[in-house]
């Protein structure tokens, strides 16, 4: 659910009407509504309640610090794989002892800030990264958690960019390799070993790929406890699916309902690393039609918004649906519309946001609302072709804020140097 409605032929972000927003900030502009946010963020800790479990948002998903900031306080945990990422949830309010960091190339800089901050525990991809926080503590005089990442060798049935848990993919470690340090844990004389990570893969739509990889997880955390190791938290990866288009996904409390079973009664921490549900459909990417156009029998409606703003649908060919922020009188009496290729200004073919989509007739001027684009939307976006990227704003009930300026051309040049031999 969330809260974007049209009320008389007009779109709203919970009480304000998203073209007034887009009028005073202009466009392309990245709006989100703060309540969808808490809303899916309360029923997914809500689902889990029975055991004990947190919830660390991937800030990947969405790392505006003003939507941290608003997690943070609820009490979520989160979920980084940078310095970058750490950075900016400690400067947002996060709790260090919520947040645990993941990713395959960790450098030494990294571990040692992280280290510094006193994170929850590191998800480990690797033996030598394994050896390098060791070797980071050892400097540190330092003690520090991990939590070891197991490939569960499942099929989460997803798109083949977003699936992490299969054999061939260079997330986690395989079974023997994960059993192999574990035996050797006592070397690593600076390190806890406390956990076992699993993340499978993304926009997942069904229990049954977790539930098989949780299976395995706790066979492992079985086995690590005959050789005397207790393993206090399982982190069972984000990747629950949400609407684009037609899809069905498990809502928080059918997912609950087919995991919680496997877990209760285990004494386990559980992580959950949810970003997508949390903040998938809490954003859309508001842009205006520029131009209209028609080429060997396609339409084209040309959109100020391009593939640097939002590459989902250029980069795995994803769905997200657009509709009109003010429908105009044709719309409205019923018109039939007209089937568009909806398209940015990027010189590039992959820069369109729908093919052949049939929407209600357009003219140039015409705000369009890109849905869907609040997970995965903003912290993709670039720079290309110099072009500035995006104001955020966040509506809270009948008010709406700025949480991030759109960025001006001396931004663009702001870190580059011509050099000395050039002037
Ligand atoms: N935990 C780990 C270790 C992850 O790698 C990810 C996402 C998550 C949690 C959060 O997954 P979520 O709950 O959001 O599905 N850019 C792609 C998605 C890439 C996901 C990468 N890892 C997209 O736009 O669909």
């Amino acid at each position: 659910m969330h809260r974007f409605h049209v009320r008389r032929g007009r779109l709203w972000c919970e009480e304000v009407p998203v073209a007034r927003v887009a009028e005073e900030l202009g466009t392309p502009l990245y709006l989100y509504s703060y309540r969808t946010i808490l809303d899916h963020f309360r029923k997914l800790r809500g689902a889990f309640a029975p055991i004990h479990a947190l919830v660390c948002f991937a800030v990947k998903a969405n790392s505006n610090m003003a939507i941290c900031r608003a997690l943070a306080r609820a009490g979520a945990g989160f979920d980084v794989v940078s310095g970058g990422e750490l950075r900016k949830v400690l400067q947002a309010g996060a709790d260090p002892k919520r947040i645990v960091y993941a990713s395959v190339g960790k450098t030494a800089e990294e571990i040692e800030r992280a280290v510094k901050a006193e994170i929850l525990f590191f998800n480990v991809e690797s033996a030598q990264e394994l050896e390098q926080i060791q070797a980071v503590c050892r400097r540190l005089r330092r003690r520090q958690r991990v939590s070891l990442r197991l490939n569960p060798e499942v099929d989460p049935h997803t798109h083949s960019f977003i699936t992490t848990g299969h054999r061939a993919s260079k997330f986690g470690m395989d079974l023997a390799t994960v059993k192999a340090l574990l035996r050797r844990s006592g070397q690593f004389q600076n390190l806890l070993f406390v956990g076992l990570h699993i993340h499978i893969g993304s926009q997942i739509l069904k229990a049954q790929p977790f539930q098989k990889a949780i299976r395995r997880a706790l066979d492992l955390i079985g086995w690590a406890k005959g050789q005397g190791i207790q393993i206090r938290y399982l982190n069972i990866g984000g990747g629950l699916g949400i609407v684009y288009h037609r899809e069905i996904p498990q809502t928080a409390a059918e997912y609950a309902g087919r995991i919680l079973p496997l877990l209760k009664g285990t004494g386990l921490t559980v992580i959950l690393e949810p970003g997508r549900f949390i903040v998938g459909n809490s954003g859309i990417l508001v842009t205006r039609v520029l131009y209209l156009k028609e080429s060997h029998g396609r339409r084209f409606a040309i959109v100020d918004a391009g593939m640097n703003d939002l590459i989902r649908p250029s980069l795995y060919g994803a769905y997200h649906e657009i509709q009109p922020v003010a429908q105009n009188g044709a719309a409205r009496g019923g018109g039939r519309g007209a089937r568009y290729d909806v398209v940015g200004p990027v010189c590039e073919s992959g820069d369109f946001f729908a093919k052949n989509r049939r929407l209600p007739p357009l003219k140039a001027g015409d705000l369009l609302a890109i849905m869907g684009a609040g997970a995965y939307g903003f912290t993709m976006a670039s720079n290309y072709n110099s072009r500035p990227r995006a104001a955020e704003a966040l509506v809270n009930g009948g008010r709406w804020h700025v949480i991030r300026e759109r960025e001006r051309y001396q931004d663009l040049v702001r870190n580059e140097r011509i050099p000395a031999f050039l002037k």
